[in-house]
Formats: structure tokens, sequence, C-alpha cells
């Protein structure tokens, strides 16, 4: 059964509004996402770093990854810190800009976080399922990452 994305954006709300440190509500949306969609295996955030010339890994769910510093433009992460544009991979076995992680991952989205149009900050989802996303994961995760720009 697919996951009730409408309530899960009432329930980012509510982390939204409950006065917890950033930190805690950017990590209890990851709990929430692995939790309620069945092929969101790894979710976390990377964090633009001051200088703007790397992300940092911030609050995760899954896997420990090594990949805690990317540079702006490496991998699917660096490329989506570049573009500030959603990027779907559905086989990561044919991107050429690609950082592995696990061999378990076989496709990932990043959708980023804009604050008044500049890049701040982007979710990163891996699957263990072949080609899972569709509009779907497109338009409830370009929610998520406009809700959360509040709080950046
Ligand atoms: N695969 C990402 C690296 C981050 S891990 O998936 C956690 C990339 O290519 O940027």
């Amino acid at each position: 059964m697919s996951a009730d994305y409408t309530q899960l954006l009432k329930e980012i709300d509510s982390f939204i509004v409950s006065g917890e440190s950033r930190t805690d509500i950017l990590f209890n949306t990851c709990k929430l996402l692995r939790n309620n969609v069945y092929h969101y295996d790894w979710v976390g955030f990377y964090l633009l770093d001051e200088n703007q010339s790397k992300l940092i890994l911030g609050p995760f769910t899954g896997k420990p990854t090594e990949h805690t510093e990317i540079p702006v433009g490496k991998g699917v992460c660096g490329q989506v810190a570049e573009s500030k544009k959603l990027k779907i991979v559905q086989d990561v076995s044919q991107e050429g800009n690609y950082i592995a992680c696990s061999l378990d991952v076989q496709s990932e989205i990043v959708v980023p976080v804009l604050k008044y149009d500049k890049f701040v900050a982007e979710i990163d989802i891996d699957s263990h399922s072949p080609s899972p996303f569709t509009i779907n994961d497109e338009n409830f995760l370009t929610s998520v990452c406009q809700k959360l720009s509040i709080i950046f």
C-alpha cells in the first residue's frame, strides 16, 4: 500500500511548530519518511557549509555512511547543490557522477531545500528498489523541502 503523503505532510507541519531544534526536526522527518515509505531505505539531509564549497551530512536514518562531506558538484548530491534542481537516478549503475554509499542502493532521489531561492540544504533518499520513484515522490518531497525551508 502506498503511503498517505497528505498525512505525512501534516506530521511534518507539527514537527516544524514544535519548538524543537532544527536538528531534531530534520531527524524526526528522516525517521517519519523512512518508516512510512516502503521504497525509502536511507533518508538524510546534507547542509551547505558556510563557505558554500561542500555539503556536510546532517541528520539521517539508515546505515552510517563514510560520505560525511561532499564537494559541491560531486556525486548526485553535489550536482543538486550546483543546479538547485531535484534529481532522480532510477539506476545508479548508469550514473557517471555518483558516489556509492552501499552496494544495496539501486536508485536515489535528491531534492533541494531553497531559502529565498538560495540553496541551503537537500534531502537525499536511497532506495534498494530499482526505478521506484514517480511524480508522487517528486511532488511530495518538493512539498517537504518547501515546508522545511522555514527552519533555515
Ligand atoms: N550517493 C550520493 C552520496 C551520498 S550517499 O547516498 C548517502 C551521491 O552520489 O552524491
